[in-house]
């Protein structure tokens, strides 16, 4: 009887996620095709372990939650990061989730018992590697098994490709024991307990709330001068070529106070630079803040599937107090859509010197039919306009983006606007990638992945080209500017010290005693900032000559940022 209350208690709260699997899988567990398991929802037997164990997985304060589960004795954990810088992040989350339990870190596989691969699913080529890595493990696993029966590894497979096989992972790969989905790392120290008796344990449960916002992410490098911080969660574009809605679930805002305690946490920890991380962060919003202000509509030209959101705090106002943290902390923001840059943004970034002035404006394809099947929400033109009004509101912006090739039923000539775009406008940084078809994408269901894989390598090959080439231009022009580093740590091989400038870029220079801002003379270490003056460039790198330590206010007290494109010592 308290076994059925229980269920029924959990059905009633597994009803407000949009999808979910959780199930632990003993050898005699059969699957059935998921068609039939959600017309059948799920029986009494999806929370059975073995023969007549309850075992209900859902996240860890849940009361409902069998006590005879015992956490993990302390466990030393090997991580495996793939994909984006998201990932990366939640790695940091997983990991403080994992500490708090009494498990270890270990970067020496032969320490391991629990290898963590955070996954990515974006492209084919993506789950390829990962597949790849997972050949590694299982031999390891084996090898473990047969050396020391008292040390058995156990395999988790965290994130995006998890989310999207679900337990087609197990079927698939025997050697995993468990598989987590983006919003259930808190359950994590108790789907690894239940792998202790051998069990499987998969909790792929995807939240319309969790952010995570009171778990605060243990850095994987704690030297490292950079930090991210989740600001959102999931997508609600749903653009026809992505995955990402299905695996990371519905949009979600983090409220704006556990942002500001992390941003004022890292600078005190001495963090020089933060980047604000989602899938889509210019359409934050936290609802729970009521900041009294009008809404911005979007830019003309641009439309969206979805209703835009009303009243709370947007992203220009998490932006205002999120620079006005430390202003001598740089502030970086991605992934962003077009759609969302109204002026309140643009000011900010212009406005505030510690705000970097390179922004992410993914474009995906320079052909307005293409953009209409991508269901991008805009044409070439309405794209070139905002690349317009960008750079007449933030004189001297560097612009990044993304680009696909070979979407479904590109000819040659559509590819060929993709070309006149990456021509047209001069990016900074680029990241171009051939189309790869995922299930359960609108493009899987409406269309063909018709574009030969021959056409779509020669078509990145060519767009891979000319960015080279006009990242070359672009930085050789550099030469003779004097560009403000943050200094990151050294190049392996040289020796030298390697920074990034405002536009993320990497400059390189040598060691040595420079002026401080009070005319003393001193070398130089991660998190200084300097001035650097460019000599040489390459496409994706500069090189220079240390001139003066500095500070982001006093670089910026003489010459506004407009100004230091003419900037020449
Ligand atoms: N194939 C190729 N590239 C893709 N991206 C997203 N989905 C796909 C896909 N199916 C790219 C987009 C996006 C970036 C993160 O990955 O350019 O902006
Ligand atoms: Fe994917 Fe489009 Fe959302 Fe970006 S905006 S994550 S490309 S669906």
């Amino acid at each position: 009887m308290a076994l059925l209350q229980r269920t029924q208690r959990f059905l009633r709260l597994s009803s407000k996620y949009i999808f979910y699997t959780c199930r632990c899988f003993s050898d005699a567990t059969k699957l059935t095709s998921r068609r039939d398991k959600i017309k059948q929802g799920p029986g009494l037997k999806d929370f059975i372990i073995g023969d007549s164990e309850p075992v209900l997985l859902d996240r860890p304060h849940i009361p409902y939650l069998p006590e005879n589960v015992t956490f993990a004795s302390k466990r030393k954990v090997y991580f495996d990061v793939y994909g984006c810088q998201m990932n990366l992040n939640d790695t940091e989350i997983v990991w403080s989730i994992l500490k708090k339990e009494g498990f270890e870190k270990t970067e020496i596989e032969d320490e391991a018992d629990i290898f963590l691969v955070m996954t990515c699913a974006i492209r084919e080529g993506a789950e390829s590697k990962i597949w790849h890595r997972l050949d590694h493990l299982r031999g390891f696993k084996r090898r473990r098994a047969l050396k020391n029966k008292e040390k058995p590894v156990k395999i988790g497979l965290l994130g995006c490709m998890a989310e999207r096989l679900k337990t087609k992972l197990i079927e698939k790969e025997k050697a995993v024991d468990v598989v987590a989905g983006p919003d259930s790392y808190r359950d994590l120290p108790r789907l690894l307990a239940l792998t202790d008796s051998g069990q499987t344990a998969v909790n792929v449960l995807l939240s319309l709330d969790e952010t995570y916002a009171d778990v605060v992410p243990v850095r994987l490098n704690q030297d490292s001068v950079s930090a991210f911080i989740s600001i959102m969660r999931g997508c609600d574009n749903m653009c026809t070529y992505c995955i990402v809605p299905f695996t990371r679930g519905r949009e979600r805002s983090r409220r704006a106070a556990s942002i500001l305690d992390e941003v004022r946490h890292l600078a005190e920890q001495g963090v020089k630079e933060v980047t604000l991380l989602g899938q889509n962060v210019n359409s934050y919003r936290d609802a729970s803040a009521d900041t009294g202000r009008c809404d911005t509509k979007l830019a003309k030209g641009f439309k969206t599937v979805y209703k835009s959101k009303k009243g709370g705090l947007r992203f220009a106002d998490l932006l205002e107090q999120v620079s006005a943290v430390d202003p001598e902390m740089r502030i970086r923001f991605t992934a962003a859509h077009p759609k969302d840059f109204p002026d309140e943004v643009l000011d900010i970034v212009n406005d505030r010197p510690n705000m970097c002035k390179l922004l992410h404006l993914p474009a995906q394809a320079g052909s307005s039919a293409v953009l209409q099947r991508m269901r991008r929400g805009y044409s070439r033109e309405a794209y070139l306009d905002l690349v317009r009004h960008v750079q007449r509101r933030i004189p001297g912006v560097g612009l990044s983006t993304d680009m696909i090739c070979g979407f479904c039923g590109e000819t040659d000539e559509e590819f060929e606007e993709t070309m006149t775009l990456l021509q047209q406008v001069d990016y900074n940084v680029a990241f171009l990638f051939p189309y790869s078809m995922r299930e359960k994408t609108a493009a899987h269901r409406r269309y063909q992945d018709d574009v030969p894989e021959q056409v779509k390598k020669q078509r990145h090959a060519r767009m891979i080209d000319l960015y080279r080439q006009k990242s070359q231009t672009l930085n050789e022009a550099e030469i003779g500017n004097t560009h403000l580093v943050l200094i990151e740590g050294a190049v392996h091989k040289t020796g030298q010290l390697l920074g990034r400038n405002e536009f993320y870029l990497k400059v390189v220079f040598e060691q040595q005693e420079i002026l401080t801002q009070d005319n003393s003379k001193k070398t130089m270490k991660p998190g200084d900032y300097v001035a650097v003056k460019i000599v040489g460039a390459k496409a994706s790198v500069l090189s220079g000559i240390a001139l003066y330590h500095t500070s982001i206010s006093e670089f910026y007290r003489e010459v506004s940022w407009g100004e230091r494109n003419v900037l020449r010592v």
